[in-house]
Formats: C-alpha cells, structure tokens, sequence
C-alpha cells in the first residue's frame, strides 16, 4: 500500500538514553525505526557498529530499518541482520558490485534497500530493481543530521517513481525532511519519510508528546 511512513532517525535521539528514545518515538507514532550506520570513510562521520543495533533490538516494535553508510558494505551486512535488522540499506556508491550486495541482503533473509547520493542518477538502480524492497533516494549529502534539503532530488523522485512502475518497491526518502518538503516528496512518489532533526527537536525523553507532535506535523 501507498501510505506514508514515518521513519524516525535516531541519530537526532539522546545518545545516553537509546532504548527510552526509541519507545518514546514508537508510542508517538513511528512507523519504523532508521539506525544510520556510518564508518568514517564513505561519510565523514562514526555511528553505530552491530553492538548497538543489538542493544537498540529489544526496543523496537516496529519495523528496524538500517541504514549503511559504509564502504566496503558487503564484510558487514552478516553481522546487521544477525544483530536485528529487518530492512538492510546499502549505498550504489559503496563498491563496483551493489547487484552482488543486494543478493547478499536477501540471502540473509531480511528486506533489501538501496540507497542514491544526492549526485547519482535513477538509471544506476535501473537494473538493481528486482533486487530491491526499497530505494533511498538521499535529500542531503549523508553524514549528519540538520542539513538543508536539496530540491533538485523531487524531481529524481518522480522519475524513480516511473521507473518502478508497479512493482512493490517503496521509495524513501531522507535528509532535510519537515513539514514543507515532506508534501513535496510524498507528492513526487515517496512513501517512507525519515526525519531526525524534525521529529525530535524542542523535545526530550521526559516529554514524549513533543515527538508525536511534531511527527503528525509531517
Ligand atoms: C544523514 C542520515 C539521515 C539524517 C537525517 O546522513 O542518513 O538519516 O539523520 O537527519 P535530518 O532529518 O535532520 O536531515
Ligand atoms: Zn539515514
């Protein structure tokens, strides 16, 4: 179905307080969970290593989508399905053979993404699409939360959109998602929303109903 997902980054979450972050944000209305993993070297900055997907496991109740801003990707993707991913995205960019990725995701049994840099054109996921439960089309050049969003990205949206067709693929969105450019993108094709900074700011752990305003504000 073509509803719209809410799913939440938890790279904008309380680091000290993960697990009470990600029930907070589920009773407020998350549809899934995004975990950004990145190592330094395909984006300028460290996050999660398999441990703390383990440790963020017990929390979700929803749906745990993993995000893999790694590269080489293919030596890791075992040990985050193991750890508790449903969904495992990986970048085109992150090696010459993200169809070998792909087929690698799925024989782990979990669902497979794949994910587009600002810079990368739809016709590099053309042929990844059988592959594929979902693209991630990137609004920002990944690595941190709070970056403004690139508007020349609704148009590759739409164009993903064509190239699907009707097949069962949804089309994610994330990077400088609020309330504005959310219409915008939901209108073009996609129908998973991340959003970090605009679910959890100006509110806290001790003050959950600020996440669920702010999600039903997108
Ligand atoms: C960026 C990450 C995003 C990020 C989004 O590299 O992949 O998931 O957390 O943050 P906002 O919504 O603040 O742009
Ligand atoms: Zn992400």
């Amino acid at each position: 179905d073509r509803t719209i997902k809410i799913a939440p980054s938890i790279l904008s979450a309380d680091f000290a307080n993960f697990g009470a972050e990600i029930r907070a944000i589920q009773n407020q209305g998350a549809d899934w969970v995004h975990v950004d993993v990145m190592d330094g070297h395909f984006v300028p900055n460290l996050t999660f290593g398999p441990p703390a997907v383990t440790a963020f496991r017990p929390h979700v109740t929803t749906f745990m989508d993993v995000h893999l801003m790694i590269a080489p990707v293919d030596a890791y993707i075992d040990a985050y399905a193991e750890a508790g991913a449903d969904m495992i995205t990986a970048h085109v960019e992150a090696g010459p053979h993200p169809h070998r990725t792909l087929q690698a995701i799925r024989a782990t049994g979990k669902k497979a993404g794949i994910a587009l840099n600002p810079g990368t054109p739809v016709e590099a996921v053309e042929y990844l699409l059988d592959l594929a439960d979902m693209v991630l089309v990137m609004t920002v050049n990944p690595g941190f939360g709070g970056q403004k969003f690139i508007h020349s990205q609704v148009d590759k949206i739409a164009r993903l959109r064509g190239a699907i067709g009707d097949r069962p693929i949804h089309i994610q969105v994330d990077g400088g998602v609020d309330p504005k450019t959310a219409s915008l993108v939901a209108k073009a094709g996609a129908d998973v929303l991340v959003a970090g900074s605009a679910v959890f700011k100006g509110g806290s752990v001790g003050q959950p109903e600020v996440y669920g305003a702010n999600i039903r504000a997108i």
